[in-house]
């Protein structure tokens, strides 16, 4: 099979199965302002795994895309990518362990056709500090799985991180106890380190094995002595993890259990096709290898000589390009200083392959060409993603080249941390870069130069961290009371471009005088009349509606979890947030949910008095993928 038909058939399986098939969330969340990316299909469905009704139903289904950044280091390996599709189902309340474990096993092994032979799986081994059991339940599931395979599924217990799981596995043993670092899933990871108000609870991954043989003792000699499923020798890989989520942990450190139990089942699509490949390369898989192969054409080398650096280019721009398609545009903060990295990386790698030209207009159609009809946002954004991804390419390259420029002034005898300081600050040179040109040169390093550069480069966090103290506070410059007008109008505007234009419109920045308000965010095109007309109109009403406003202190997770509140995401925000509430006296929601510092007016009919009205007077591009509108009440 290939991976857009195993996505296909595992979507077929679970809606043959009563599951309601539902889009993908964007990579950049907008109502989780804890995490700049959306990183595991449990993110944006956790307000109903917390009991909110879905309006899909009970039992759901997807593949969603997902970015984790925290391991860029690690691409280059066979198995390391930060984007990557978490096929997910999930069961609101409803079916649970007897139900998940089969029907995931079935998946693999009769539609995917995976050998149950070279199947691993795992359980939790229970908590008596928290006061949970051992999932007995999951393992005899398991068991008789395999017994009907004809397999005998002996359980192992390969016990606890304090003792460094140092028992190998044995022959014939297939089922496996783990503790809460291998076997507990929340977003927080291990029972302690969960904040009150999260959830999570035990899991059971599958693991699928790569070499031919059974686990003999001849084979330990291959593997090692302590070698277990998950042990990182390589020989197995993690491919589905059914999460039974069902507590939630309280105030006081202990758990409750959810009002419902629930199942959060995550498997990597790619993985599970690396499986299906016999390969435990994933960069070989259908939806990767023909960026692969276009490198290869590109640079004239072989994928077996520059592994590493071809990986690395193609999961980078892989993860650009969905980046770009969901609104994210190369900058210097946030989620565009992520896909700046990304991009960048990518290039400095293409360099190492001697690939100099421009390639990116090259290479994107090869990406968006894998996707184009399971994600049709990608094929329909092609365009404005080339543009935005090229002119950093471009951008970077100028980079590159006044650097090197630069070199000869700034860099003496020695290379030293103020050389490569100033080479980063003033031009942007990468660091790395400055030390691999002092390398190719034959300057020598300085031997503090990796300590003062660390000194400067935090000095320098410090400055710019003042400069924005502060800029959290709606974009208010002072709090005359004509500002604290279009602070408020900010607020009910911000609500309408999502109404009119969409959910993907996140707030880029604010600026408000006593003239006028100042407001960007991400949008792709420019905002029509027809739909300028829309939002002007729209706010007008809430203004004449008289919404009340009010605010009220909630904890982070709560106000942007279940409740929902939109604010300027990605933002870090303290253990507790002042939500702004602008509600109809009537009205059963508030029309405007929105974290913010304040001030605001009481009455939206404020904005009114004199016979005011609300306009937007001018609609422009601020920088790729963000628009800025400027408005005024006169
Ligand atoms: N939440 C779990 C994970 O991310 C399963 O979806 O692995």
């Amino acid at each position: 099979m290939t991976t857009p038909e195993i996505r296909a058939a595992y979507l077929k399986f679970f809606a043959d199965r009563g599951h309601a098939v539902i889009p993908r969330a964007l990579l950049v969340p907008y109502n989780d302002a804890t995490t700049l990316f959306t990183g595991s299909g449990m993110q944006p469905l956790l307000p109903y795994l917390l009991g909110q009704e879905h309006s899909a139903g009970t039992r759901l289904v997807d593949s969603q895309a997902c970015f984790r950044a925290e391991d860029i280091d690690e691409v280059g390996d066979n198995r390391h990518t930060t984007f990557f599709e978490m096929l997910g189902n999930w069961s609101l309340g409803e079916y649970f362990k007897a139900e998940q474990l089969p029907w995931f096993f079935e998946f693999l092994t009769s539609v995917v056709g995976l050998e149950p032979a070279k199947l691993y799986v795992t359980a939790f081994m229970g908590d008596p500090k928290n006061n949970i059991a051992r999932d007995e339940e999951a393992a005899e599931i398991w068991t008789k799985l395999f017994d009907a395979k004809g397999i005998k599924a002996e359980i192992g217990v390969i016990g606890a991180e304090e003792h460094g799981y140092k028992r190998g596995m044995k022959a014939g043993e297939r089922i496996f106890y783990y503790d809460a670092k291998k076997n507990w899933w929340s977003r927080a990871g291990i029972p302690e380190n969960m904040p009150a108000g999260e959830p999570g609870g035990p899991d059971s991954e599958v693991f699928y094995r790569f070499d031919d043989s059974e686990h003999t003792d001849d084979e330990k000699k291959q593997w090692g002595e302590l070698c277990h499923p998950n042990c990182d020798c390589g020989r197995f890989m993690e491919i589905g993890n059914s999460v039974f989520m069902q507590y939630i942990k309280r105030d006081d450190g202990g758990f409750d259990e959810l009002p419902q139990r629930n199942v959060d089942f995550g498997g990597g699509l790619e993985r599970i096709a690396a499986a299906a490949n016999g390969d435990g390369d994933v960069f070989r898989i259908s939806l990767l290898w023909p960026i692969i192969e276009q490198l290869e054409d590109l640079s004239g080398t072989a994928y077996n000589q520059n592994s590493a650096a071809m990986r690395i280019i193609a999961d980078h721009l892989r993860a650009a390009v969905f980046l770009a398609t969901d609104g994210v545009a190369p900058s210097n903060t946030q989620q565009g200083y992520v896909l700046r990295r990304l991009v960048r990386r990518a290039i400095r790698q293409a360099l190492s392959l001697d690939l100099k030209e421009d390639f990116l207009e090259t290479i994107i159609p090869t990406i968006t060409e894998l996707y184009r009809d399971d994600f049709p946002e990608v094929a329909s954004r092609e365009q404005i993603v080339i543009e935005v991804l090229v002119a950093e390419e471009r951008k970077f390259r100028r980079t590159l080249e006044k650097g090197i420029k630069e070199f000869d002034k700034v860099v003496g005898a020695k290379l030293t941390g103020e050389a490569v300081f100033k080479l980063s600050d003033t031009y942007g040179f990468p660091a790395e870069l400055t030390v691999e040109e002092a390398k190719d040169r034959d300057i020598k390093l300085d031997d503090n130069w990796k300590a003062d550069l660390d000194k400067l480069m935090t000095a320098q966090k410090e400055r710019s961290r003042s400069a924005t103290a502060g800029q959290f506070k709606g974009g208010l410059v002072d709090h005359s009371e004509m500002s604290t007008m279009y602070h408020t109008a900010t607020h009910l505007m911000y609500q309408a471009l999502r109404d009119v234009l969409g959910q993907h419109v996140v707030q880029r920045g604010s600026n408000i005088t006593p003239e006028r308000l100042r407001f960007d965010f991400s949008h792709d095109a420019k905002v029509t009349p027809e739909q300028i007309a829309e939002v002007e109109r729209i706010v007008n009403e809430q203004i004449n509606n008289d919404l009340v406003v009010s605010f009220k202190e909630y904890p982070t997770k709560v106000a942007i979890g279940e409740m929902g509140a939109i604010g300027q995401f990605g933002d870090r925000y303290d253990e507790t947030v002042k939500v702004y509430r602008m509600q109809g006296k009537d009205a059963a929601q508030p029309f405007s949910f929105e974290i913010c510092g304040g001030p605001h007016v009481d009455h939206a009919s404020k904005l009114a008095e004199g016979g005011k009205t609300f306009k937007i007077i001018k609609e422009e591009s601020s920088s790729s993928g963000v628009r800025r509108i400027k408005a005024i009440l006169q």
